[in-house]
Formats: C-alpha cells, structure tokens, sequence
C-alpha cells in the first residue's frame, strides 16, 4: 500500500509534426524521476499528453485539406508510439480534444468570468503565428519574435481578457520567496521577476475569434478559448478537476513537480499560478525548467527543423544506451548539444566500457574461479574499504538528485563509482590471487564485494535503464528483494554464496566512424556542417510508409469525381489557399485547396481536377469549402492529381 502521492509533468505537446529529441528530454526526465518515486513505493501520477488546438494546427490541417482532428491524430499517435518506444511509464495521457478536458475548460473559463476575473475586451498587438504569442513591443527583440525570431504582425481583435496584473504582488512573493524554491533553478526567478512582473504585468487575452479550431466559449459564440487556458488547465482537467470522468483531483493536486524547458517557464510560473490563486486552489509545488538540447547550437524543434530520429537511433545503439546518453549529458538547467557522434563516444565510454565491462569480467571471474558459484566465507581487507565507503554514500546522493531533477549530476557520480570499483579489480588483482590456492576465500571475498557494488549501482541506475538493469541483476543472480531501491545503500545484500550466470553482452562497442557514416546517409545531413535552416523534421523527410491496409467498403465510401475548374483565385491574407468554384457534374461547389504556392490561380481556369466529393463541408476561413481537391505531395510540393483527357465533369474515380 502507497502511502505518499506523487505527481509530475511534462507540457503537453504540439502534435504540429513528428516528436524530436527534445521532447524525449523532459519526457525522459519525467519517466526517470516516475520510476525512482515508485521504487521508493510513492504512489505515482505521471501525466503528459498533447496541446492540440490553436490556429497553427488549423492552418497546417487546411494546407493539407484535412480536419484538424484527422492531423493531429496521426501526430499524437507517434508521440504514443515514441514514447512506448523509449520506455515511458506514464499513467495517463491527455488530449486537449478529449471530451471531458473540453468541457473542464469551458467550466474553468466560465468560473473564471463569474468571479471577475475574466473580461471582455480589445486585443491589439504583434503577433507570432508559429508560436501562437502575442508581444508587446518592448519585448520584441529587434523588431522580431523573441523566441523563434519571425517576422511579427500587427493584430486586433475583440476578445476576453484574464485579470493577469491583479496577481503581480502574489506571483512576485511567490517567486522570491527562496525557501519556498517554486522556480528551479534559481537562475530563472530572476529573469521572470524582472522581465515580466517588474515592468507591468499586462492582463492576458484568452480568447480569439480569428480562427475556430479551440474551446468554444460557452457564453459567446464565436470566440474559441486562448492556447494557455486551454494548455495549462490540462493538469487539473487530467485529474477530473470540473469534470466527471476521473476523480483524482483531491488526491494527486497539487503537482509535485511541473517539468519543461525553459521558453515556457514563463507561462508556468506566471500565468499557471495566477490561475491556480484566481480559483482559489492549491498552488503546484514545483516549476522546474530545463535547457535546451540544440544542434549546432540552434534550439531543436518543430518549426525549426534539425531533428534527430528518436526511433532510429533507439532502434540501432538501444532504448537504455539512448535513455542513459540524454540524461547523462544534459546538465542541469543548462542547453546541451546533440550529436550522434557525442552519443556514440558516451555510450562506448560509459556504457559498454565501464559497466558493461565491470559485470562482465566479474561474471566471467566467477565462473572462471568458482564454477559460477561463490563459497560463503570472507576475508575483508583494508584495501575494500574506499569501494565500500563510496558505495554506501551513493544512494543519498542519488536520492538527493533524482529528486532535484539533477539527474545528469546522480548518474556522474555513479560512474565514479563504477570507475571505482573496475580499478578495485586492477588493484586486487583477482587473476594472481586465482593462482594461489590459500587465496581462495580473499578471491571470493573480492569478487563478492564486486557483485555487491554491481547491484548497488544496477539499482540505482534502473529508473534511467529500465531494459538492461534486470538482465544484470539476472547475471549476478540478484533475486527481487536484493534489487529494492530501499536497500540499495547496504552492504552484503546478495546472497553470501550466490550463483552468476552468463549473458549476453550488455552494451556492445560500436565503430563511431563506420555508424556515423551510415547515419548520415540516413539523415542526408552531415551533423558537423551547419543544419540547413528551414527544412522540415527530417523524420518527416524519411519516406513515408504506407497507412494500415483499409477493406475495399472503406474505399467505397470515398466519393472521388472529376470536377472542373469555372473560376479560381487567392484567399486574401491566406497565403496557401486558392478558392475554386468547380463544375461537379451536377452543379457548381466552392471548395478551397491549400496550393496557391504551387498554382498560379488563372491557369488552373478549364482544367478537370480530382476532387473528393463527399468530404463534409468545413469552414476554412470563414468560407466554407465543399470537398477537396486531390494532389500529390511532391518533393516540390503539391501537384494536382492527374487525370485523363477524355473524362468529364461528375465521372466517378473508382
Ligand atoms: O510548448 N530541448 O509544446 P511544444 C529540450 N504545447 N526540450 C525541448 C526541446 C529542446 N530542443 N524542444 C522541445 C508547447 N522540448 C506547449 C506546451 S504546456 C501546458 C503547453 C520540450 O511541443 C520541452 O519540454 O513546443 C519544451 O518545453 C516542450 O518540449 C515544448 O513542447
């Protein structure tokens, strides 16, 4: 029986492309402090989950000429499927476009409203599509967007405002109180305080009607809820928090820990308490906000491109060697660079090196010496006692980082103490001490106090590689109860003569050379020249494998017709969309087709185009558009799907 809750997070993240690197960071960190918690019999929550509306999902989904929901699908479905992948034990994953979050957020925001804290209002600002934020102008960097860098544009529009500024003294309180340490690390408070609180709090618009895909606002049609209402609420929403399909919000709120990098520490550590104060509920104990890992030293991400594949490098050097390599050099709160050539070297160093070493020459001594089996009696020396001294003193210093989110700095100093404990093996020298047969019971004792320290740190290194660690504890014959976390600081927990087994190589060597050539052809980039600025995830520019096989009464259901083009012309203010009217056989439709960078309008006026016939209408724009025009996407983009000469509007594709 649990006694004691613990609850963490990851941000929820855009299904706006494929997950990267970056997102396995804090997902992993995540997992990592998850297990820890629940070897140390917490009775855990761990939730992470997707964002997925707002208008750059919208624009995206109609420059594909899809719903937003069929776009984010397949997106979510490959965050589920990375992390099954890499091993993350999350207990609950939430979708902004679940029913019950929906719903949690239309109560909040009408709460919100009822208590006077929300107003309606003007927005006007400069705005940044990619990164859904408005700026005021002195937070501009030179003109431009300051997290992403973009052009900016000037918006305005009437919307509800969240009464931010009547929270300025509380947050700063809360911020600087340092005994309270809300904000980790330290070096974060300072910035929030004097970026954001000290110059004016400006209230924050929490609704738009220049786009539909979001929460309906309940009381005001028309308006669809902001992106942070609607994003943070999620952690309460995931709970059951004004819904009723979960009942855990008493229990799990408040968050123990609220983990994500650094660019929107500012939306959890102002905006996210603010609204916990204005609902009058407990605040989150914790903020704790990461670096960047960058790549050629830009910020890994979506928009930006520079992605390294989460799935293929698990799949060729392993979860754990991928799992152990992130945590192990990410530093805490600092930005850290990826390569594949940083990875290789730790995980040759590291991991097939040091421990893989370590376990497999001590297994090797034993079967070698005794058959596999050691006899029960000892003979301690002085010589042991650094080992044993360094071994004991681990766990609290694991314990001490695990929590702290320090992850980087506990798997360190466990490999001090593997490092240790092969150079006790060279000072003992167990291989002279085999030739002497009044050694024998020195020999064992050596030997034991070697398995001891493998299962020490073996268990400790578990909630980072989860895979590999019981397969070890297989090895040095380590049964259930010599592996529990809360034993993991005695000494001469295995059994006094226990019996090895042989097993496969934990972490093979690889050749750095040979994989990064390979790799690199599989990237077509080579990591050491600079990324190519704004290519699109290269996971995406792997081809794309065909979709799950469908029964033909699937495809029947696809109303596919030639259509011909009467008139054609831009979208004023859309970049990608041109508005067709079309001849369908039997009248005239207008449908939008999200490929105005590859047409130009006027010579598509008398073509026969494909078009989807039956897809429901969808207001794109505000226009609503009657079906979809079939291209191919090409390497130069979209191609209107072809076909032959003779057909004639309203001929079935089939
Ligand atoms: O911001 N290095 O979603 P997002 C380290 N939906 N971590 C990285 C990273 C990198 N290069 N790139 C991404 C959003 N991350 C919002 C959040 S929460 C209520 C709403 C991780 O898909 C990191 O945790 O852009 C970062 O904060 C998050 O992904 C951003 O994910």
């Amino acid at each position: 029986m649990s006694s004691k809750k613990f609850y963490i997070t990851t941000p929820i993240y855009y299904p706006s492309g494929n997950p990267h690197i970056g997102h396995c960071y804090t997902t992993l960190a995540c997992d990592v402090v998850s297990r820890y918690k629940r070897m140390k019999g917490f009775d855990v929550m761990f939730l992470t989950g997707t964002d997925e509306h707002g208008q750059k999902i919208e624009k995206k989904a109609q420059e594909m000429g899809i719903t937003p929901k069929a776009y984010v699908d397949e997106y979510v479905a490959n965050f589920q499927k990375l992390w099954n992948r890499i091993g993350i034990t999350y207990d609950r994953f939430i979708r902004t476009t679940d029913d019950y979050h929906v719903q949690s957020v239309q109560n909040i925001f009408v709460a919100l409203y009822e208590k006077g804290f929300i107003y309606k209002g003007e927005y006007s600002g400069k705005y940044c599509t990619p990164c859904e934020s408005f700026w005021t102008d002195s937070q501009l960097v030179e003109g431009k967007c300051p997290d992403c860098g973009r052009d900016v544009s000037d918006a305005k529009e009437e919307a509800y405002f969240f009464k931010l500024s009547a929270f300025a003294d509380r947050l700063e309180a809360l911020l600087s109180d340092e005994e309270r340490g809300f904000l980790e690390p330290k070096s974060r408070v300072n910035e929030m305080i004097n970026n954001f609180i000290k110059p004016g709090l400006e209230d924050l618009c929490v609704s738009r009607t220049s786009f539909t895909w979001g929460v309906p606002v309940t009381f005001d049609p028309g308006h669809v809820v902001y992106v942070w209402i609607d994003a943070l609420s999620n952690y309460i929403t995931a709970l059951g928090y004004m819904n009723n399909t979960y009942n855990d919000f008493d229990h799990y709120w408040p968050a123990d820990v609220h983990v994500m990098a650094k660019e929107i520490v500012r939306f959890h550590s102002i905006i996210w308490p603010a609204m916990m104060m204005a609902l009058d509920l407990p605040l989150p104990q914790k903020i704790y906000g990461h670096g960047w890992i960058t790549f050629s030293g830009a910020k890994m991400g979506k928009s930006t491109g520079n992605v390294i594949d989460p799935f293929i490098l698990a799949d060729r050097y392993g979860v754990d060697a991928l799992r152990y390599h992130l945590l192990r050099e990410m530093p805490f709160g600092a930005d850290c660079p990826f390569t594949n050539e940083m990875m290789l070297t730790r995980v040759n160093s590291d991991l097939s090196n040091d421990l893989g070493n370590l376990v497999s020459r001590t297994v090797a001594m034993v079967i070698k010496y005794f058959d596999g089996q050691l006899p029960p009696d000892r003979e301690p020396k002085p010589i042991d006692d650094e080992l044993t001294s360094m071994l004991s003193a681990l766990r609290p210093f694991v314990e001490k980082n695990y929590e702290s989110l320090h992850i980087s700095a506990a798997l360190a100093e466990i490999f001090k103490v593997i490092s240790r404990a092969n150079k006790y093996i060279d000072e003992t020298a167990p291989w002279v001490l085999a030739k002497d047969d009044s050694s024998r019971v020195r020999l064992a004792t050596v030997l034991y106090r070697l398995l001891d320290a493998i299962r020490i740190v073996s268990v400790l290194l578990n909630p980072v590689m989860p895979n590999t660690m019981p397969e070890v504890w297989r090895q040095i014959g380590a049964d259930e109860s010599m592996t529990e976390w809360n034993r993991s600081d005695e000494m001469d927990v295995l059994s006094r003569s226990c019996r090895v087994s042989k097993g496969d190589i934990l972490f093979p060597r690889f050749d750095i050379d040979k994989e990064l050539e390979e790799l690199s052809a599989i990237f077509s980039i080579n990591q050491t020249t600079k990324p190519q600025p704004e290519k699109e995830v290269l996971s995406e520019n792997v081809t794309k494998p065909f979709k799950q096989s469908i029964q033909y009464d699937d495809f029947a259901k696809l109303d596919i017709r030639v259509a011909r083009v009467i008139s054609c012309q831009k979208v004023p203010k859309a970049d990608k969309l041109l508005d067709f009217i079309l001849d369908d056989g039997q009248g005239q439709r207008r449908v939008l087709s999200g490929i105005a960078e590859y047409y130009n309008p006027d010579e598509l006026v008398g073509k026969d185009v494909l078009l989807l016939a039956n897809l429901e209408p969808k207001k794109i724009r505000g226009i609503l558009s009657h079906g979809m025009i079939l291209s191919a996407d090409t390497k130069d983009g979209y191609r209107l799907a072809g076909i032959s000469s003779d057909s004639e509007p309203g001929d079935e594709v089939c």
